[in-house]
């Protein structure tokens, strides 16, 4: 559905929060944010209906939303999402991480799920507008973030089963804590081959709510077999990796080689892509293909593969010790993390938070 008014220039209107958070409340969060549990003073609305197209942009104070029992999405679920982080350099000043390939992948998830698309620069805007208000939300520690939460969905007081005529796009912010301390520690995987994540044609690729929540009963049972996470396989033939519940996988070869499945029913990570380009650059080779689960549990047993990672936002990069299935286990919970995946991490979070050159020019700043 495309929006009628894209070339409109939208001028936000800010109404300041009156009841924003004190300096020593401020502090005491900074100090010690978690992730997603705090949020900045204020968030970004923009509304969206079928004869207006985008329109009233504002900065408000953060608080709740209010809908009708009738909204769309409380009933048929359409609801898109994204995740990307701001990261404050030495200097002081505010960066984001190829937000252009977010708001393109926000697109893409909005024509899947007959939702309008909301242009690139409308979305890049909601960041600098939101910013502008909470830049000091943006930590200074080591690792740290300001993670941002777009999110869309259908306003519209409707029980008929169509694309709602009334969309409203937010942006909410939440100060973030380093992922790890106290270093990269492997985690165990679980294999879940009850439940699978995408169908053929379905909604795999992406990011709305319904494929989060159609996960959650698999992630409990990777919970109960001590696994930090779960990975899910194709729907169709039961034997292709797809991707962990909200990361994207990539296996290393002896040889160098990274390996990461291709398949049109998973999220295609800007996480990912930026590593694998990393590699590329330096003269790895990349495959992008159909890869077994036998592929990934043999190359682990014969030592051809050497090395397992998971990749996304929110940890960047996280090593992967240990596979498990309903009977068969492979590698070792205890094996240190992978020299390649620790060096490409650095690499790329060197590149975030402004510590090494950026040949790619995937940094944009967002407070100036
Ligand atoms: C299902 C899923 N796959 C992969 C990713 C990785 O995407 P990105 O690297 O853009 O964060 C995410 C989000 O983090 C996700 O939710």
């Amino acid at each position: 559905m495309k929006n009628l008014l894209a070339q409109k220039t939208l001028q936000f209107a800010v109404k300041q929060n009156e009841a924003a958070r004190s300096a020593a409340e401020h502090a005491d969060i900074i100090a010690e944010p978690g992730f997603g549990k705090h949020f900045t003073d204020h968030m970004v609305d923009i509304c969206w209906s079928e004869m207006g197209g985008w329109h009233r942009p504002r900065v408000q104070p953060y608080g709740p939303i209010e809908l009708d029992p009738a909204a769309a999405v409380l009933h048929y679920g359409q609801e898109i999402f994204e995740g990307l982080k701001a990261y404050r350099h030495t200097d002081g000043s505010i960066w984001s991480f190829r937000p252009e390939a977010n708001a393109a992948r926000m697109q893409r998830s909005a024509v899947r799920m007959a939702l309008p698309e909301l242009p690139t620069e409308y979305f890049i805007e909601a960041l600098k507008q939101l910013i502008a208000v909470d830049s000091r939300w943006v930590p200074s520690a080591a690792e740290t973030s300001l993670y941002f939460r777009p999110f869309m969905f259908a306003k519209e007081a409707f029980l008929g089963v169509r694309p709602a005529k009334k969309v409203n796009f937010y942006v909410i912010a939440s100060p973030a804590a380093a992922y790890f301390t106290g270093g990269l520690a492997p985690i165990s995987i679980w294999l879940s081959t009850n439940y699978a994540r995408a169908g053929k044609g379905g909604t795999g690729a992406a990011k709305t709510g319904g494929n989060y929540a159609s996960g959650l009963v698999a992630q409990q049972e990777a919970y109960e077999h001590g696994c930090a996470q779960v990975l899910f396989l194709d729907s169709v033939e039961g034997k292709y990796i797809e991707e962990l519940g909200g990361m994207n996988v990539v296996l290393v070869k002896k040889d160098g080689t990274l390996v990461t499945p291709e398949s049109d029913s998973i999220l295609a990570g800007i996480t990912r892509d930026s590593i694998l380009q990393l590699a590329e650059d330096r003269g790895h080779k990349v495959e992008r293909r159909k890869v077994s689960i036998d592929e990934w549990r043999d190359g682990v047993a014969s030592g051809d593969i050497t090395e397992v990672f998971a990749c996304g936002t929110a940890a960047i990069v996280t090593p992967i010790g240990r596979l498990v299935g309903a009977d068969f286990e492979a590698g070792d919970a205890d094996a240190a993390a992978g020299p390649l995946t620790l060096s490409l991490r650095e690499e790329l979070t060197d590149i975030q938070y402004g510590r090494r050159p950026d040949p790619h020019g995937w940094m944009m700043r967002l407070d100036a």
